[in-house]
């Protein structure tokens, strides 16, 4: 069902890859929900030719962009403000990789190169984002930032690796930034802590169906979707939420509350 929550609102949505993406299905939302945006991923993802069955279905351009890379970054503030007719107001950041979790490191034998890049993709590409667009004035007032991430930047999660750092580090961008921000012109940013997901990045994590079933059988409410990520998605970008900034919202069905559960503890009981 869709409301109009966005209606008149303008947005960038990085990270939709194929249909499984998280950021795809924000954009199916987003559209339904009224808003105009652009999408945009990093030129390599474009080549699969995937997004553009996205941009006809939801009425948007693609403007490609490496989001570690400032130039890029700051044409794609430009074009899309060119293209939408005005100033942003939500973006979002859905872009992760660790090139050590893609080539089987341990996080006992992290080769730094690799977890350098993975920083930057990951993390600092968020601090990317939210600067060009600081310094382009590109957001509107009470515009609205999210960037996903997940639990293992509290607890530990063996397989997650050296993700488990950058989303620390993304998380406080989300803090840090948030306050300057809200201080200029009332943006808000916040952090979605998303449950597993089948997707690209996701699956890449070692375990991940064994790890996706123990997370099911945690959580009062079973796992979030994407689906339902992108419905949390636009109340974050709503108008709904305005006061909502600095934080890291968990959205896991009730798994980041919970000790045990009976299911876990009858798979043990056996
Ligand atoms: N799938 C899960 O289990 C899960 C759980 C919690 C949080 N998340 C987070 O959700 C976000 C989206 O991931 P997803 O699960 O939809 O997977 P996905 O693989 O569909 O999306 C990841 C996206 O990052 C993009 N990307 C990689 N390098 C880039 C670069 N240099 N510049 C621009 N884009 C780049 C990829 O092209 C891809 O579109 C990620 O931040 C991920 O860590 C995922």
């Amino acid at each position: 069902m869709a409301y109009n929550l966005l209606k008149g609102k303008k947005g960038i949505i990085f990270g939709a890859l194929d249909s499984n993406s998280i950021a795809w299905k924000v954009a199916e939302r987003a559209y339904e929900e009224g808003a105009i945006f652009t999408l945009t991923n990093a030129p390599v993802a474009m080549r699969m030719g995937e997004i553009q069955k996205l941009a006809e279905k939801t009425n948007a351009h693609i403007i490609p962009a490496d989001a570690t890379v400032l130039d890029d970054l700051e044409k794609l503030f430009i074009q899309s403000m060119e293209i939408l007719g005005g100033p942003i107001d939500f973006v979002l950041h859905s872009i992760g990789m660790s090139v050590n979790v893609r080539k089987g490191r341990p996080y006992t034998d992290l080769n730094y190169e690799w977890l350098t890049k993975g920083w930057d993709v990951s993390a600092v590409s968020f601090h990317k984002v939210l600067q060009t667009a600081w310094k382009l004035d590109a957001i509107a007032e009470w515009g609205s930032v999210v960037a996903l991430t997940y639990i293992a930047a509290q607890r530990t999660f063996p397989d997650y690796n050296d993700m488990a750092e950058n989303k620390a580090y993304l998380e406080s961008i989300a803090r840090s930034f948030g306050y300057h921000y809200g201080v200029r012109k009332k943006v808000r940013i916040n952090t979605i802590s998303q449950s597993p997901t089948r997707t690209t990045a996701g699956s890449g994590v070692k375990g991940f169906d064994a790890f996706i079933d123990y997370a099911e059988k945690m959580s009062p409410l079973g796992n979030a979707t994407a689906e339902d990520c992108a419905d949390y998605c636009i109340t974050l970008f709503s108008d709904l939420t305005r006061r909502v900034t600095m934080q890291n919202l968990y959205h896991d069905g009730g798994f980041s509350s919970m000790g045990v559960s009976q299911l876990i503890m009858e798979q043990f009981g056996k």
